[in-house]
């Protein structure tokens, strides 16, 4: 894993960019999107001429921070992710830039986007490319919680189906009661060092974390939770195309990614 590079010049002599310290994002684009089976990288699928990690680039730099971005991509996107951002950032953004080279699984993917955040970053959320279509309000709404509370954050959506628990062959065992459970989405929030302590301890585990605040509770560490939106779905499989292309109707999104 290595910087790929860095744009956007430091801020001014005498400014103090992040009195309460830092806020960070990492932007993990660095699957290979299999599911989906598109002859690109998931990330660099594009919606109506715009790639996946172009919206979420838009509506991270998009936020009223001084911010930390460093973008996960596979190695031979590195270039191309760079040229975007470049396209992207106004020119006096108060966003520094970095692109890295992701791993093979997911986690390996954010330790290599945290380790390359500056020291002073102190907030840490975690976001997948794979939803472009999160607000910025939701960021805010992650990012104040974790800043409230000094627990990591996850936003979540009730769940609606009815659900039920199943045998190999498909045959019904029993209702699962649905109360108590939620469908988690990202970005997820955390204190720097909860989630750098967590993910030092996560090889130890065999079977990979499907997400961040995973990673957390494996090391013991507390979740909670914020209201999620429709809006942030993921794209997996070709069925969600249609799913995020409504998004893009009616002008639901914007041209920064914003409501
Ligand atoms: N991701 C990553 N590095 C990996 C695997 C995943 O940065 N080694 C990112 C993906 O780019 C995506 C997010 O994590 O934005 C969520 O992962 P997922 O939806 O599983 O994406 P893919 O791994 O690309 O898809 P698939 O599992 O179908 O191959
Ligand atoms: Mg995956």
């Amino acid at each position: 894993m290595s910087i790929a590079a860095s744009t956007r010049e430091p801020p001014p002599p005498g400014a103090t960019p992040h009195p309460l310290g830092a806020l960070g994002v990492v932007l993990v684009a660095a699957g290979r999107g299999e599911r989906l089976g598109a002859d690109v990288p998931k990330a660099f699928v594009e919606l109506r001429g715009r790639s996946l990690v172009e919206f979420g680039v838009g509506v991270v730099t998009s936020l009223p921070h001084a911010g930390h971005l460093v973008i996960v991509v596979p190695e031979s996107r590195a270039a191309q992710a760079l040229e975007l951002v470049d396209g992207i950032l106004p020119e006096h953004s108060q966003w520094e830039v970095s692109v890295v080279h992701g791993g093979r699984e997911r986690h390996e993917s954010v330790r290599f986007g945290v380790d390359a955040l500056p020291e002073a970053v102190d907030t840490v959320l975690v976001h997948d490319a794979a939803r472009p279509f999160a607000s910025a309000a939701l960021f805010e709404r992650v990012i104040a919680e974790v800043r409230r509370t000094g627990d990591a954050v996850v936003p979540a959506l009730p769940v609606v189906d009815t659900l039920k628990r199943i045998d190999a062959n498909g045959m019904v065992h029993e209702t699962v009661d649905r109360a108590p459970l939620v469908a988690v989405q990202t970005p997820q929030g955390f204190p720097r060092e909860v989630l750098a302590a967590a993910h030092a301890t996560a090889a130890l585990h065999s079977e990979p974390p499907t997400d961040d605040a995973e990673v957390v509770q494996r090391a013991g560490g507390r979740v909670r939770t914020v209201p999620g939106e429709l809006r942030a779905h993921k794209l997996t499989t070709p069925e969600d195309l249609p799913i995020l292309d409504s998004f893009l109707t009616a002008n639901a999104v914007g041209p920064g990614g914003e409501a």
